[in-house]
């Protein structure tokens, strides 16, 4: 009998939020969710393949569960994820403690799956679940078991089209799927009256959403509908294409004040000979034409960004395109990579010849320049400026507290206002990374001597 479960997630929001999927589904199933590991009877690892080291991981983390397995041989060992849908059978022979190996697009048929795994413990039989379900569109996303009271992660599509040279993603999560709008619009209705405040749209290439059902009705008119949906304060998305930013969806992200002002532009390489051979369907001119379109927005848009270094044949000149792209947009936030080549992907098949050492110059080089940055921006967009904050919780240090910007910067802080809560912050430091604050008004009621009432900023109040 499974009892309880554990799941652990590494990789994107994608990831994140389908482990709430299937913690939705086991939970269906009256598995109970438990935080330590040792006390439970089904151990997931939803697991990210997108570069070798993400693989590497995995197949180390698994080494360490062989010995929680000899502890508890009913124990039950799970593999999700796109290192599940990437390796299928191979990561039974590599890891033979592994129980089941279950792809992305096949997580519904997980409570089947445990049914076979109790009728046939013990000992059990391996099973691999790690075809591509070809079902065009996704008509329901299933229960789900937010981990989160105030933010809500919400599927738009799933899959890529796209074929960029280096990418293992379209081979993981296979070809695009889209939900309906209608479908997305009514559990955003319903999370907002659940309470939650802020609201995720996600997909692979979430700007190139179409409704299956409408023509005509595309992301642009999806966020514009979202956006309209009573009681949401912040609606972010994830993961957009620089190709699909059309002039009415830029319309709509400068049109509403709860669509948040903060968009991520995948940038890839600021090197056009680059952007053509990773298949990116857009060259730099195109890209820095986008960011000047971002820039005559009517209100304030920090850009973010991702950069792969020591791609295939990148010289020294395409790298420093990439630094001038980068010194022309200033990206209020960048996560940038070594490339790493993937196998099922066309760049595979190319000679990685940019020596490691070189990479490792080139991304540390691109980590300054936006440090540098960053700094900057902290120093003449953000420090003396009262923001409003989402409160997350605890900061990293533990004496704070951490939120957020709608333009998605951590902002640490002392207070006492608890996780999902709105503060006003002005800010008073900063470092690169994230912003330091003080609460501004955090009124409250303070009785006086007499009968009389007055309010008093609380920031006084802890001086
Ligand atoms: N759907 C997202 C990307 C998901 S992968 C998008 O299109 O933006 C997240 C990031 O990982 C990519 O933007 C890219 O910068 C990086 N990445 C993907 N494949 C990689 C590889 N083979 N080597 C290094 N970085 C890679
Ligand atoms: Fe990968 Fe390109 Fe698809 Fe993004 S758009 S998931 S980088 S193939
Ligand atoms: Fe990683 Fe898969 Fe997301 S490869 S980045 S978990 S789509």
């Amino acid at each position: 009998m499974l009892r309880t479960y554990y799941i652990e997630t590494h990789g994107c929001q994608m990831n994140e939020h389908d482990s709430e999927r299937v913690a939705g589904l086991l939970h269906q199933r009256g598995l109970v969710q438990v935080f330590d590991p040792r006390e439970a009877d089904l151990f997931l690892l939803n697991t990210c393949s997108v570069r070798e080291k993400a693989v590497r991981k995995v197949y180390s983390r698994l080494g360490e569960l062989r010995a929680r397995k000899r502890e508890n041989p009913s124990r039950r060992i799970g593999v999700l994820g796109c290192v599940a849908q990437q390796e299928g059978r191979e990561l039974l022979r590599r890891a033979p403690h592994v129980d089941f190996v279950l792809g992305p697009p096949m997580y519904h048929s997980l409570p089947d799956l445990l049914d076979d795994l109790v009728s046939n413990a013990p000992p059990p039989a391996g099973a691999v679940f790690a075809a591509i379900d070809a079902s065009k569109f996704l008509e329901d996303t299933g229960p789900v078991r937010r981990c989160n009271h105030f933010r809500a992660g919400v599927t738009v599509m799933e899959g890529c089209n796209r074929r960029c040279s280096y990418c293992i993603v379209p081979f993981t999560r296979g070809m695009e799927r889209n939900r309906p709008a209608a479908s997305i619009l009514e559990e955003i209705r319903r999370l907002a009256d659940e309470g939650y405040v802020e609201v995720l749209l996600l997909g692979q290439t979430v700007n190139a959403y179409r409704d299956p059902q409408r023509r005509g009705y595309r992301f642009a008119e999806l966020l514009a509908d979202a956006a309209q949906v009573p009681g949401l304060r912040r609606i972010r998305f994830t993961s957009p294409h620089p190709r699909y930013f059309t002039p009415s969806l830029i319309q709509v992200i400068a049109g509403y004040e709860n669509i948040c002002g903060q968009v991520h532009l995948p940038l890839q390489s600021g090197s056009s000979a680059i952007l053509r051979r990773m298949h990116r369907q857009y060259d730099r001119e195109f890209y820095l034409g986008l960011i000047d379109r971002f820039r005559a927005c009517r209100r304030e848009i920090a850009l973010s960004t991702d950069v792969i270094v020591g791609f295939p044949g990148e010289s020294e000149q395409d790298f420093e395109a990439t630094l001038e792209v980068v010194r022309y947009a200033r990206f209020e936030q960048m996560f940038s990579f070594k490339y790493s080549p993937r196998p099922h992907t066309q760049a595979a098949a190319w000679h990685d010849d940019v020596p490691e050492e070189e990479k490792s110059r080139r991304l540390a080089a691109l980590q300054q320049l936006q440090r540098e940055i960053q700094l900057e921006i902290h120093n003449d967009k953000y420090l003396g400026r009262t923001f409003e904050i989402l409160v997350e919780g605890p900061a990293k240090d533990g004496r704070r507290l951490s939120g957020r910007t709608e333009s998605n910067k951590v902002v640490n802080f002392s207070g006492d206002s608890l996780p999902g809560e709105f503060s006003r912050v002005r800010i008073t430091g900063y470092g690169a990374n994230s912003l330091l604050g003080e609460p501004l008004i955090d009124c409250r009621l303070v009785e006086t001597a007499g009968e009389e009432v007055t309010w008093s900023a609380s920031s006084e109040l802890r001086a």
